[in-house]
């Protein structure tokens, strides 16, 4: 059944108190609730209560147990007479069975709930939709020494030992929340432990429960932690409400982690680091997530969203809010450098496919199938530009506004919109299609010099059409800009903010003194995608010159993308002003390491085939390998000179040291491939001597995209010295599946059957089937043997964890993409997967659009 945002009505009946009991055991956990219900207005419908795997053992109304009570589907149906009753039901659930890792289930001996976004229903009856908010008291009976930590929302408030090795704990949430929002975890943990003193003095008790060997790596969460406490303060003027923060990390979670009040649950992976096991990278990532899920307590928790058509409501603004917290923490320029990679790997291309939908959808079969990059990362741009177009004064009382009219409600996106207009004075009726319109927009930007130091600037915009909209409204674009000098290479003009609302817009540009180039879109102020044929030379210039660092990058890039569109298209390409760009930047003293490590990267291959009206994966990734080798060689010197003035002593986790192995192990790359044979001996040799994972992981990527003998020797010294840790073999898998060799398709149908290779957990997946299916090269094998893989482990997958094998499954829709040939053997697949008997409705959504035409 297909679910309309226009359909929504407003709850029958509201439950303004829960009551749990629940009695713990791994293959029979009881769960009696008790709701206090009130009928919602003047209606005589019953009440419904959703349900999902279970079947109500008793079900009482006021006290008396009752028989007129009915399933429709999985929904229990009761009805009532009065406008106020309490309802009891009794249901049982075996959470060592719940492979789908929704509601209650089991991780290496722990039990936890993931409940966003309809998982509350699987552990009992209730209205499990998030405009329906109560509050909860819930009581958790468990054996001691299994179990002996008890955990639930808010704060405890009793506990006890019962006869025959049992206990309990009490815990009450004064919060009003909705189901989605409610957690339990039960096991052997340990905590850090630490204390935050909010703004008004009060004291919160803050703890990070992982196993007891696990504790050593949980300190640089708790630093990001109460790092995110203050700057949510400073920033937004948010403090914490409850006396205790805690969070949880589990090895099998299905997304990165879960903003349940008061007690997070997290994978592991965004909570566990420690030097030797840990990247730069996912040290970042550990911060951004700690920060984004505590950030929820107010965009999502205290305000949460009326239903799940809203969900940018709280993911966009909360993603806005921790890549806003991580560029404070650290280079804002490189932060902005990678949200933009980010969101152009995963957002565009799905703005650009069949799953094209808009941040705010209009309907849905599995809601599931929507956490994506659109209502994340594109949400978050959308937040952004409000927050550029208002200035940060007035977008601050604005998110005030909202936050202090919305505090215990379920909000819509536009209600926040309403408090942007009226908290800024602006009129933003027109920028609202940014929520409704699917698709990146597409600039045209010429500039003509004209005699007596003129210029004309024209932008013409265009929205591509989507599955379900052929033709668009033109929207607000806001385009910051620049011209600069393109002798001099100096600022001609202020950078002004120009908001692009019609189809096509002229400016004139007077008293120029030299011929101008346009600086575009800076800082990306716009998630759109810009064409302005500039000349190599123009880009060159910016790349060098621009006082905009996000546009110096930009120049630089769209100079090697030229370069590598012109290598395709016609099979060669110079590669001259690419590499005299990349020397200036190399040699230009001012700039900091990890700016320059971003500045030199070339292009991905999947960006490189956006570009591309038919991508052909084994011409890109050879355009790019002779760009790769012809940059070593040509700046052999200077890379050398960047790996040894590059080199850090002790690891340490601060922006400076990490901008500096950034750089060097960009180096590295570049050296070998100058010289495989030397770059493989260096590779080796920093592999086995660095103490951090940073330098040992990036050696070993460098090792496993060659053919030395080096390879096979580091991938069994990295795999017989990390066999006990899963995050981390989860990188010896990724890393081969992302191998650019010639056989990585063929070594990653082994490695499926390697005895340490599980679909069970959802890391482990990902880390081999979700990064090989974004192998360009690897994924498009001629034979089509990679989208058979791929098909195979969906379907696989799709019998223990739908959630999990639908996530996986994209990369198969982009047939459209690519030749004849090889469109024929994806649609064959998609076609085998939907033909499965039996198969899950998250699988089936993404399968059948995919393959729409
Ligand atoms: N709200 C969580 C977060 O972004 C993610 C929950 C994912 N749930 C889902 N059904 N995909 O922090
Ligand atoms: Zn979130």
């Amino acid at each position: 059944a297909v679910t309309r945002r226009e359909a929504y009505q407003p709850p029958d009946w509201h439950v303004p108190e829960l009551a749990l009991d629940i009695d713990l055991d791994p293959a029979e956990t009881r769960v009696r609730a008790t709701l206090s219900v009130i009928r919602a207005d003047a209606h005589d419908r019953p009440l419904r209560l959703d349900g999902a795997g279970q079947v109500p053992l008793s079900v009482t109304v006021d006290g008396v147990a009752i028989n007129d009570w009915r399933l429709e589907g999985e929904t229990l149906v009761v009805p009532l007479d009065g406008s106020a009753h309490t309802i009891e039901t009794e249901v049982v659930i075996a959470p060592e069975r719940n492979t789908q890792l929704m509601g209650l289930y089991a991780s290496g001996g722990l039990l936890c709930t993931q409940c966003e976004a309809e998982g509350f229903r699987r552990i009992t009856y209730f209205p499990d939709r998030p405009d329906v908010l109560a509050r909860y008291t819930v009581r958790i009976t468990a054996d001691k020494a299994r179990y002996p930590v008890l955990l639930a929302n808010g704060d405890p408030i009793a506990s006890g030992d019962l006869e025959d090795g049992r206990h309990w704990a009490e815990w009450h949430d004064p919060f009003p929340k909705p189901s989605y929002l409610f957690a339990l975890v039960a096991g052997d943990l340990a905590a850090n432990r630490a204390s935050f003193t909010t703004i008004s003095g009060r004291e919160v008790a803050l703890a990070i429960w992982v196993r007891e060997r696990d504790l050593p790596k949980t300190g640089h969460a708790l630093d990001a932690l109460q790092a995110a406490m203050a700057w949510d303060e400073a920033v937004y003027g948010r403090e914490y409400d409850l006396g205790m923060f805690n969070i949880v990390a589990v090895d099998d979670f299905n997304f990165g982690a879960m903003e349940n009040k008061g007690l997070n649950i997290f994978n592991s992976r965004y909570i566990l680091a420690d030097p030797d096991t840990a990247t730069d990278q996912d040290y970042d990532a550990i911060a951004g997530v700690v920060a984004h899920e505590y950030f929820h307590n107010w965009s999502g928790d205290r305000v949460t969203c009326r239903d799940w058509f809203q969900l940018s409501l709280k993911e966009g603004f909360t993603v806005y809010r921790d890549q806003s917290f991580s560029a404070d923490q650290g280079s804002a320029a490189v932060k902005r450098i990678e949200d933009v990679r980010v969101l152009r790997a995963a957002q565009f291309p799905e703005d650009a496919g069949p799953l094209a939908h808009p941040i705010r959808p209009d309907s849905y079969l599995e809601i599931a199938n929507f956490y994506t990059a659109t209502i994340y990362n594109k949400g978050a741009e959308v937040i952004r530009m409000m927050a550029t177009i208002l200035g940060p004064e007035a977008f601050r009382a604005a998110t005030d506004l909202y936050f202090d009219r919305f505090d215990g409600t379920a909000a819509t996106c536009d209600d926040f919109v309403d408090c942007m207009e009226e908290a800024g004075g602006v009129d933003l009726t027109q920028f609202r299609l940014w929520y409704s319109q699917a698709g990146t927009p597409r600039v045209v930007a010429g500039l003509a010099g004209q005699p007596g130091g003129r210029a004309m600037l024209t932008l013409a915009q265009h929205v591509p059409a989507t599955p379900g909209q052929p033709a668009k409204q033109a929207m607000v674009l806001p385009l910051k800009l620049r011209l600069f000098g393109a002798d001099t290479g100096r600022p001609l003009t202020d950078e002004r903010l120009v908001l692009l609302d019609s189809p096509t817009k002229e400016i004139a540009f007077d008293g120029l003194a030299e011929r101008p180039v346009l600086s575009i879109n800076r800082s990306f102020s716009a998630p759109v995608i810009v064409e302005s044929a500039r000349a190599a030379a123009d880009l060159a210039l910016l790349s060098a010159h621009d006082d905009d660092p996000f546009a110096r990058y930009e120049a630089m890039q769209q100079l090697m993308l030229d370069t590598l569109v012109a290598a395709v298209t016609h099979g060669r390409a110079d590669h001259a002003a690419a590499v005299e760009a990349v020397r200036h930047i190399l040699e230009d003293a001012t700039l900091e390491p990890a700016f320059i490590g971003e500045a030199v990267l070339l292009p991905s291959e999947s960006f490189i085939g956006d570009q591309l009206a038919v991508v052909d994966p084994e011409a890109i990734f050879r355009a790019r390998a002779a760009l790769r080798r012809d940059l070593g060689i040509a700046l052999e010197p200077l890379w050398r000179a960047a790996y040894a003035d590059n080199a850090a002593g002790h690891y340490e986790y601060t922006p400076a040291a990490k901008g500096c192995r950034r750089l060097r192990n960009v180096a590295l790359d570049y050296i070998a491939a100058a010289d495989p044979q030397g770059g493989a001996a260096l590779a080796f040799a920093q592999f086995e001597g660095t103490d951090n994972m940073t330098d040992r992981q990036a050696a070993l990527t460098t090792l496993a995209g060659g053919t030395s003998d080096a390879r096979i020797a580091a991938l069994d010294i990295f795999y017989n010295r990390y066999s006990d840790n899963a995050l981390v073999l989860d990188k010896w898998f990724s890393t081969q599946a992302l191998s650019t060799r010639d056989d990585t398709a063929q070594m990653v149908e082994e490695l499926a059957h390697h005895p340490d290779f599980t679909l069970a957990n959802p890391n482990r997946a990902r880390a081999l089937v979700g990064a090989f299916a974004v192998n360009q090269r690897a994924f498009h094998h001629p034979s089509g043997r990679g989208y058979r893989f791929l098909a195979d482990q969906v379907i696989a997958l799709d019998k223990l964890n739908p959630q999990t094998a639908a996530r996986l499954l994209p990369p198969l829709g982009r047939w459209r993409r690519v030749d004849e040939h090889r469109a024929q053997s994806m649609r064959a697949e998609l076609e085998r997967i939907v033909a499965t008997p039996g198969l899950s409705k998250d699988v089936l959504e993404q399968a059948t659009r995919s393959l729409d035409d």
